[in-house]
């Protein structure tokens, strides 16, 4: 099955090395701000647009949509409304994990979850739908990542975690075992999370 990658920037060519990773190459990027290019060794020669209009059941789509958080928002929304508008018109999102991942044997992984090169995900973990679980990230044992949430480089979540929807845990923070993290919340770049998070909250390290 052919797969194209969607947007064009700089998380794309992470999803396209762990493609490359599996011996994967991807036809395409769509980005309509950048056609002609190419990244990763791969062309971007469409829009979004175009790629709606290919019969679904042709073609597999990657999320190639980073996001950048601030203390009142996770920045995930872009990423998710995109995979949200393809996966709404039937479009199939597949698992992404780079080679070097290692994922537990009974781990469950949502449509289009991604794991980049080193992530560590450990028994019974469940990964939800486009979540992203990035470079060199652990998931401990009977963690739930949530939806749309993403577990940015190196951070770790110790056994029995539960992330919300949407939440941005951010890079080479930890959070402590057990904890719960509300949908949408936000956790500072190395961040150690000990109590519960609300959703919609954040937690810092000062
Ligand atoms: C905490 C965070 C969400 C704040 O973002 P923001 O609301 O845009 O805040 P700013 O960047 O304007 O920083 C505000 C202040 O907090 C400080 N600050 C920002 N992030 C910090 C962090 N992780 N730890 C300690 N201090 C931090 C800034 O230095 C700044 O201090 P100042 O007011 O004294 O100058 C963000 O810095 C962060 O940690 N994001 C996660 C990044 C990440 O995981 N990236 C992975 C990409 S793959």
């Amino acid at each position: 099955m052919s797969l194209i990658v969607l947007c064009a920037g700089g998380h794309a060519r992470v999803v396209i090395e762990a493609l490359l990773s599996r011996g994967m190459r991807p036809i395409a990027v769509a980005d309509a701000a950048r056609i002609g290019e190419v990244i990763g060794g791969v062309p971007i020669t469409e829009s979004d647009d175009d790629v709606l209009k290919m019969p679904a059941d042709t073609v597999e789509l990657a999320n190639g949509l980073g996001n950048r958080a601030s203390r009142s928002d996770s920045g995930l929304s872009g990423r998710r409304a995109l995979f949200d508008r393809f996966a709404g018109q039937g479009f199939k999102f597949p698992v992404i994990a780079h080679a070097s991942a290692v994922i537990a044997s009974d781990a469950q992984l949502g449509d289009g979850a991604q794991v980049m090169a080193g992530a560590v995900i450990q028994p019974a973990a469940r990964i939800g739908r486009n979540a992203l679980v990035n470079t060199r990230a652990v998931v401990e044992h009977d963690c739930i990542v949530g939806d749309h949430a993403h577990i940015a480089p190196g951070a770790v979540l110790c056994g029995g975690v539960s992330i919300g929807e949407g939440v941005h845990v951010g890079a080479g923070a930890v959070v402590l075992v057990g904890v719960k993290v509300g949908a949408g919340a936000v956790v500072a770049a190395g961040a150690v999370v000990t109590r519960d998070v609300a959703a919609g909250g954040f937690a810092g390290n000062e």
